[in-house]
């Protein structure tokens, strides 16, 4: 039995506690936040954008802590899951992983590139993993045009465009603060520069316009450029217009044929304006079939089962891979960078 602790009990925190229960192998032994209510189980406050409502739990047979180096000393854990506001990420994984855990961290994996580095050789001296969760690529679109691209059935990819825009999250504290939680490129975009590095590799530069809110950018369009012949391009950002509070999507180009969805909440009401469709070569339109349930949590589920199998077996799990999620650290800095110089920024 894995026994995994959670630091920050937040929202991410109650969505992995909740998938936790449904996967196998797996128990949260311990839970530690800083909010004492939420230690009694009244997480009747938690609040997010998707996801059930918090409620009143029962806590018993869980360790709960207020202190996060004290549940770090825990000998009786073996994994930690970090869902701490990203400012703490790479403090609190490094020590982790110091005493001897392996480490799932949520994204972004830290505010800064050094940060990452850090992580990654802190994991490379413990010899522990470090995963990050980088859930997108398990979302049933995302997964559904992988899983296109990897059959090889259509060729090879010529490129992509991608898409995620909100409205100012109002329930998160600190948004807007680089120091703490990185505004939308690192809480928004890295989704999709983290998809774009798995589907493409890593670029060599990025242009990056649009407009910035203070010292962040908040509304802005990139060119990825590589060195194979890929046309690829990325529009995201945080309005400050509560009527457009989310909207994504992707159009994916291969050798024969094309993949395209988008989705979008509209007057409370989330639905596809676009459906996920293959559009083939000889002019046909085949929608995909997504399957059943709710496709956040069913995502979150296969995404610590994952978590979990790569933990039991050492096998990592490329998705969730530490260099991947700071390569896209990488990516977003060079964008933030682009779009307040105006210049192109090598990788
Ligand atoms: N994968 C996704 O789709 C997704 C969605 C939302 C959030 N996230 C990520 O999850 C992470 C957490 O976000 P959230 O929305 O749950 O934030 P949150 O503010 O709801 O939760 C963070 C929790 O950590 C606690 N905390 C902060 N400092 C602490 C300390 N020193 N000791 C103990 N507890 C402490 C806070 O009290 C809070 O309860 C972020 O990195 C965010 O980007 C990922």
């Amino acid at each position: 039995m894995l026994r995994v602790g959670i630091a920050g009990l937040g929202f991410m925190g109650m969505i992995h506690y909740l998938s936790y229960q449904k996967v196998r192998g797996v128990k949260v032994a311990a839970i530690c936040e800083q909010d004492r209510k939420r230690l009694t189980g009244d997480w009747r406050d938690i609040k997010g954008n998707f996801g059930p409502a918090g409620r009143q739990m029962d806590l018993s047979g869980v360790a709960t802590y207020d202190d996060l180096d004290a549940m770090l000393e825990d000998p009786k854990l073996d994994m930690i899951d970090i869902t701490l506001p990203p400012s703490l990420h790479a403090e609190i994984a490094c020590k982790a992983l110091r005493s001897g855990k392996h480490v799932f961290c949520e994204k972004p994996m830290a505010l800064k590139l050094a940060d990452c580095q850090r992580m990654v050789s802190a994991a490379k001296r413990a010899k522990r993993q470090l995963l990050i969760g980088h859930v997108l690529p398990l979302l049933p679109e995302y997964a559904w045009a992988r899983k296109v691209i990897q059959s090889g059935r259509y060729g090879k990819l010529r490129g992509g465009s991608f898409r995620r825009v909100i409205s100012d999250p109002a329930w998160l504290r600190n948004y807007w603060k680089a120091d703490a939680v990185g505004g939308p490129m690192l809480d928004l975009h890295i989704h999709d520069a983290h998809f774009i590095r798995l589907l493409f590799g890593m670029p060599q530069s990025v242009s990056t316009t649009g407009r910035m809110r203070g010292k962040l950018a908040e509304s802005w369009t990139t060119q990825f450029r590589f060195k194979k012949n890929l046309a690829v391009t990325a529009t995201s950002g945080t309005i400050d217009q509560q009527g457009r509070p989310f909207d994504h999507g992707f159009e994916i180009h291969l050798d024969r044929a094309t993949l395209i969805f988008q989705f979008a909440v509209i007057g409370g009401e989330g639905k596809y304006l676009c459906e996920p469709t293959l559009l083939d070569d000889r002019g046909k339109a085949r929608p995909a079939t997504m399957p059943a349930g709710d496709p956040m949590m069913n995502a979150f589920e296969a995404e610590l089962q994952a978590v979990c199998k790569a933990v039991r077996t050492g096998k990592g799990v490329e998705m969730l891979a530490c260099n991947l999620a700071r390569d896209a650290i990488a990516i977003c800095q060079a964008e933030t960078k682009s779009l307040s110089t105006g210049k192109s920024v090598r990788l």
